[in-house]
Order: structure tokens, then sequence, then C-alpha cells
């Protein structure tokens, strides 16, 4: 960026100067840029401190340093999402519709799991309604994530980051991808997080070491389309409900799988929505409630460009 502002003829340089010497931020582009790239350091420095929380690190197949980069460099987005005030109209269109379900279909105390949790804000919001909660994970830097959410918000505490440093496309204004994001944006409570449960490893390794029937609910939010085989993670979810458990999903069918991972994935089935439900209901599942609904993902809501998807939404309850 430095280089292409630099190779301008001295007229547009000084053209460009007047520019930001007019608007209100004064200084240029690739200087904010590098503070923002600080302060997103700064974030991923504080939970480095924070590894030897974590027990270990569960990826057996290791990454090729490029694909770790890459989630380093979009962890501040995903924190974002998840923590993030600016993406709270995102996470109410699909998570509250999985809170009234639970709501209305358990009691208190219930057990409910969510695999790929993510940076564990879903999990914690179905714990503080009351229901003890397993979440699964396996991306490590997400949990590192999660971890100082938790930390601060007991503290009622907040950081700065600044996920859209690098984002200088589909900007409304100068200052658009520079701008500070504060997390987390929610209090936390002690009682609410001891109701929660944090698993880092693989969902369908872990579902092996469960006890079978454990769960009133699996409450899956954009994990269904993560797998290669989501027959097996079908199974799985199965094998840890107990009768009469409840199925709650919401997420498009928007397949991807770790790009450069050193072992090779098993064939894709990538089934469309009429072919997967109708495998809900061959699998013993009778679908109470299903609808559709739209929502970004990780949506940068002052960007030019919002990406939507048709998410689909249902409740189904197992074996009755
Ligand atoms: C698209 S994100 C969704 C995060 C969160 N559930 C939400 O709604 O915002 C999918 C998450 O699942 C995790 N994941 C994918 N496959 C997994 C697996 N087999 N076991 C555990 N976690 C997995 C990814 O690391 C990622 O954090």
């Amino acid at each position: 960026m430095r280089q292409s502002l630099e190779s301008l003829s001295e007229d547009d340089r000084e053209w460009l100067a007047r520019i930001h010497a007019e608007s209100e931020n004064r200084s240029d582009l690739p200087d904010r840029v590098d503070q923002a790239i600080r302060v997103n350091q700064n974030f991923l420095y504080d939970l480095d401190r924070l590894i030897p929380a974590i027990t270990r690190f569960p990826r057996e197949d290791p990454e090729p340093a490029g694909a770790i980069a890459a989630r380093v460099r979009l962890l501040p987005w995903a924190v974002a999402r998840e923590w993030g005030s600016d993406f709270n109209s995102e996470r109410e269109l699909t998570y509250q519709p999985i809170y009234w379900k639970l709501k209305e279909l358990l009691p208190a105390g219930a057990k409910v799991l969510v695999p790929g949790a993510g940076c564990c804000r879903l999990a914690y919001e179905i714990a503080a309604r009351g229901f003890e909660v397993t979440a699964i994970e396996f991306d490590a830097l997400k949990l590192l994530a999660a971890a100082q959410m938790f930390a601060l918000g007991l503290e009622s505490l907040q950081t700065e980051i600044r996920p859209y440093a690098l984002e200088t496309c589909n900007r409304m204004s100068a200052s658009d991808n520079t701008r500070p994001i504060y997390v987390p944006d929610a209090l936390m409570t002690d009682n609410a997080l001891s109701r929660l449960t944090i698993n880092g490893n693989e969902f369908v390794e872990t579902a092996r070491t469960m006890g079978s029937g454990e769960f009133d609910a699996v409450v899956t939010s954009f994990f269904m389309d993560t797998t290669t085989t989501s027959d097996l993670y079908m199974n799985k979810i199965i094998g840890l409900l107990k009768p009469g458990g409840w199925w709650i999903n919401c997420g498009p069918f928007n397949y991807h799988y770790p790009s450069e991972k050193t072992v090779p994935l098993p064939p894709a089935q990538e089934p469309n929505v009429e072919e997967f439900m109708l495998n809900v209901t061959r699998h013993g599942f009778t679908v109470a409630e299903r609808m559709e609904i739209d929502s970004t993902y990780m949506g940068n809501p002052s960007s030019m460009m919002q990406t939507k998807y048709r998410c689909l939404f249902f409740a189904a309850q197992f074996g009755q």
C-alpha cells in the first residue's frame, strides 16, 4: 500500500494529501493501517500469554505455516463477529431463535452440546440462560480468544481490536477499515461460566469418547457445512442425544474444509437442503419447526459489499 502511494506522481500525491488534510482524519492511510495492525498485534500478544491456560493444542495433523497465518489474521474479525456490538444484529438474527427454541423445549439445567463453538459466544449465552453447556471447538486460537473474552467480561473490561485493518475495498469513508471495535460487548457472570465446559478437540473424535445419550439438545450453528461427511456428524449427534432429545440447527450449506490439510480429506457429500432434511427424518428425527433465516456471517456492517446466506433453521426431536 505504501509502495503504491509512493509510485504516484508528485501532483497526485499533493492532491491526496490535500484531501486528507481537509478530511477529519489527517494521518495517511498506510500509517493508520500500521497503527491498526499494531492494535491487533497487541490483542494477539495478550492471547499468547493465555496459552498455559489451554491444556493442549488439539490439532494432530500439523497445519502448514500459511494456513496458521491466515487463521491468525482473521482472528480479530472472528472475535468481533461473536463479541463485538458491530455484529449484534447479525448474531441476534440466528442466535435468538435458538435461545427461544431451547427455552420453549427444555427446562433450566438441561444439558446442551454446542459443537464448532468458535469463540464460544453462543455457548456462553445458552449457559447464561440456565442450561448446562458443553462447547466443542478444535481451533485453539478461537479458544484462547474465548478465554480472553471471559476474563475481561468478568471484570467488566474491554479490549480494542481493528478487525477490518486490511480491508481497503468497499469502504464508504477513509477510516472505515481502521475503526476500533471494543470486545466483549457483554458482562459475564461466574454463575453462567460455571455452567459452561469447553472441550478443545475435534467433534467426531470427542463424540467417540462421550457417553451415549448424554445431552438433551445439540445446537449446530454455522457448523454442518464444515465436514465432507455430514452423515458422520449426524450419526454422532444421534449417538449423543437422549431419546426425545432435540437437534437445533441454523446455518447455510457453504461447504468449506481446511484447504491446506496435510492429511487427505474423504470425498465430499455436500447434500442440498432437500437431501439433508430427508436424511434427518430417515435417521429418526421428527422435524417440529423449520424455516429460512437470511443472515450475513462476519459481514462488515459498514462495507459496500454484503453477502447474505439463506440459513436453514430447524428444531428436530430424536426418536419420538
Ligand atoms: C463457521 S464457524 C461457526 C462458529 C459459531 N458456531 C458461530 O455460530 O458463530 C465453525 C466453527 O467450527 C469449528 N470446527 C469446524 N470443524 C470442526 C470439528 N470437526 N470439530 C470441532 N470444531 C470444528 C471451526 O474451527 C469454527 O470455529
